[in-house]
């Protein structure tokens, strides 16, 4: 059987530069080296802190066709929406129970995001699913029998905290009923930090937006956003993570869209000013970002969500085939 790859992505506001340096552009490259499902995480957005109901349907269909115009092929790869799976809220039902309190709330993801439902006045209130979070992901990846786990660092406890339930479950019941998943590092993949705080990740869900490039922004909107990116005072093109994040970064993003050599960029602003090297930025990301929102343009939404539709089936007979057994094995059938 061909190896399994499986992620996701929240519909979380909309779709970052991030996220398509980062991750959609991995699947893209990876449609040939094995059997890939691609999903929209609309499960995993409620528990966002900022989860709003009556945009959902827009931004699920916004990932959709980020996908789409990534050049994701809806007929061989499985493109499709998890809520439409029941399976992934069954799989999640049955497998709170063989996680503990304990090592969810040790998440670092938990503790980052946990804070952010802190008051002023010291009170907190934290959703239950967002400790539930990961177990919700879990269930995604073992349903589908993935190997193969695409993600950022930042998801990399997730993954491995699902190999501890599936290796737990498969002990205890003396089974293989699940494949052990491992997390995927794109080689050269980038993470794309915020372009006001170049320490922080470039996030759907950070404050200030200036420091974020939405796929839908509006051009002009992009190039002002990088040309008051933030920099450094050593007025030297380098890469220096240390010191140089702000210009380090956008030396990463040029080289994550023009798939170039960071050293070549070096060498081509030697001698250039900050201001000649941001413009150089812009226009590249802008010229990127134009030809994606032309592509995303041209898209036929009823053919794009036929395709989908057929692979929520696929997924579904997958999926059912799955829980039914987990069902026999716990003593539900
Ligand atoms: N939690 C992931 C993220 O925020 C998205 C996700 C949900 C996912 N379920 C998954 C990724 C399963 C990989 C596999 O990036």
């Amino acid at each position: 059987m061909k190896k399994r790859i499986l992620s996701g992505i929240q519909p979380t506001n909309q779709i970052t530069l991030g996220n398509f340096l980062g991750a959609i552009k991995l699947f893209e490259q990876l449609q040939n080296e094995g059997e890939l499902f691609i999903f929209v995480a609309d499960l995993h957005a409620l528990s966002s802190n900022n989860y709003e109901p009556k945009k959902m349907q827009e931004n699920i269909l916004n990932v959709l066709k980020v996908y789409y115009a990534a050049g994701l092929d809806f007929d061989t790869t499985k493109v499709f929406i998890q809520s439409k799976i029941p399976a992934h809220t069954e799989m999640f039902n049955a497998l709170i129970n063989f996680t503990t309190i304990g090592e969810l709330s040790r998440m670092t993801q938990f503790k980052d995001k946990s804070s952010k439902f802190k008051m002023n006045n010291g009170t907190e209130k934290i959703p239950t699913g967002l400790l539930t979070y990961p177990v919700l992901m879990a269930g995604d990846i073992l349903l589908y029998d993935a190997t193969i786990i695409p993600v950022g660092i930042d998801q990399k406890q997730h993954v491995e905290l699902t190999r501890d339930i599936a290796i737990r479950i498969n002990n205890k019941f003396n089974t293989k009923i699940f494949e052990i998943p491992e997390p995927y590092f794109s080689k050269t993949g980038t993470k794309i930090y915020d372009l006001i705080n170049p320490k922080i990740k470039m996030s759907k869900s950070n404050e200030n937006t200036n420091g974020t490039i939405f796929i839908n922004d509006d051009i002009q909107i992009i190039r002002k956003k990088i040309m008051s990116a933030m920099t450094d005072n050593l007025n030297s093109v380098n890469y220096d993570k240390e010191n140089q994040p702000g210009i380090s970064n956008l030396i990463n993003i040029v080289c994550s869209i023009n798939e170039c050599d960071k050293d070549q960029i070096i060498m081509q602003f030697k001698d250039k000013n900050y201001k000649e090297f941001k413009t150089y930025v812009a226009d590249v990301v802008c010229d990127f970002i134009h030809n994606l929102q032309t592509e995303i343009k041209k898209i036929d939404i009823n053919n794009l969500l036929n395709k989908v539709e057929k692979n929520n089936q696929y997924c579904n007979e997958i999926a059912n085939k799955k829980i039914n057994e987990f069902y026999k094995l716990i003593g539900l059938k």
